[in-house]
């Protein structure tokens, strides 16, 4: 596949809808934040279940997943793309944002924005898929936006098959989170970022393994609001009184897919559709 002509998307303007995608249901979480803060927004979801998770992928299939994937979303006609997994903010994204003409945000960014509002000790800690951690792109970040915070990171590769299998208050989950996360605890972090758009649909579990005293930060929040603010600067928000849906399309078929997104996060979906990635010709 050929990366579509993008100017229709960019002509299109104010009613096309706002692409967003993850490897899998962790992106809702960033979908449900944009469902809040921009309810006359369409928003085209792909979840790229035949190919989740990416965290354990090298970093150049992860950054062709990412081209494959806003192929897809840009030739439904997305305005822009809103990378909605850490995984792939960290590897595609600078690449997106170099060739597409539409305007392509990631969550590394708003996460980090976030742990950096929310420490007081100075040091934050960070779980994320293995991808993620081993690219370095949360210390950068977060260092970029004051070298003097510490940052303990930590991959969790067995949570997102969890999450992804509903299993978010389950004893074998609570097991998984205390092996990971006990460390972590020790070295005397007061914030913890949850660097994967998967986990906070396990905000309760984690909240209770660490306790009150260690504030749980993620992108979702900060995310929406650039992403909002970015339409408004472009002119691009949607001008109509109708308010925006929520369409799916999955890569594979997901049992658990519309359960969590409407059990876990309350999201209504309208449509959801299956279809195999649209492999890009080198
Ligand atoms: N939700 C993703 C992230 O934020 C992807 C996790 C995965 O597929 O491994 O990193």
């Amino acid at each position: 596949m050929e990366l579509p002509e993008q100017g229709a998307a960019l002509g299109g303007a104010m009613r096309a809808p706002i692409g967003v995608f993850d490897s899998g249901i962790g992106g809702l979480t960033v979908a449900a934040a944009l469902r809040r803060m921009l309810p006359l927004e369409d928003i085209l979801y792909i979840g790229d279940t035949a190919r989740v998770p990416y965290g354990g992928k090298s970093a150049s299939t992860i950054e062709r997943y990412g081209r494959e994937i806003s192929g897809m979303l840009l030739a439904e006609g997305a305005k822009m793309i809103v990378v909605a997994c850490n995984t792939a903010s960290a590897l595609a994204v600078p690449r997106l944002q170099q060739s597409l003409e539409v305007p392509v945000i990631g969550v590394i960014q708003p996460g980090a924005a976030a742990a950096v509002e929310a420490t007081r000790n100075g040091h934050v800690g960070v779980i994320a898929t293995r991808a993620t951690v081993q690219s370095g792109a949360y210390e950068r970040e977060i260092h970029r936006l004051n070298p003097e915070i510490r940052v303990s990171a930590q991959a969790c590769p067995l949570l997102v098959p969890l999450i992804e299998e509903g299993w978010m208050n389950d004893p074998v989950t609570r097991l998984v989170i205390e092996r990971y996360l006990g460390g972590l605890l020790e070295l005397g972090i007061d914030t913890l970022v949850l660097g994967c758009t998967h986990y906070p649909l396990l905000r309760e579990s984690l909240g209770a393994f660490v306790g009150e005293g260690i504030a749980l930060v993620d992108s979702a929040q900060n995310c929406a609001m650039r992403v909002d603010a970015e339409l408004k600067s472009r002119g691009m928000a949607s001008s109509g009184s109708d308010s925006g849906s929520l369409r799916v399309t999955l890569t594979d078929p997901s049992a658990a897919f519309l359960d969590v997104a409407q059990e876990a996060l309350g999201l209504e979906v309208g449509e959801v559709r299956v279809r195999p990635v649209q492999m890009l010709s080198e």
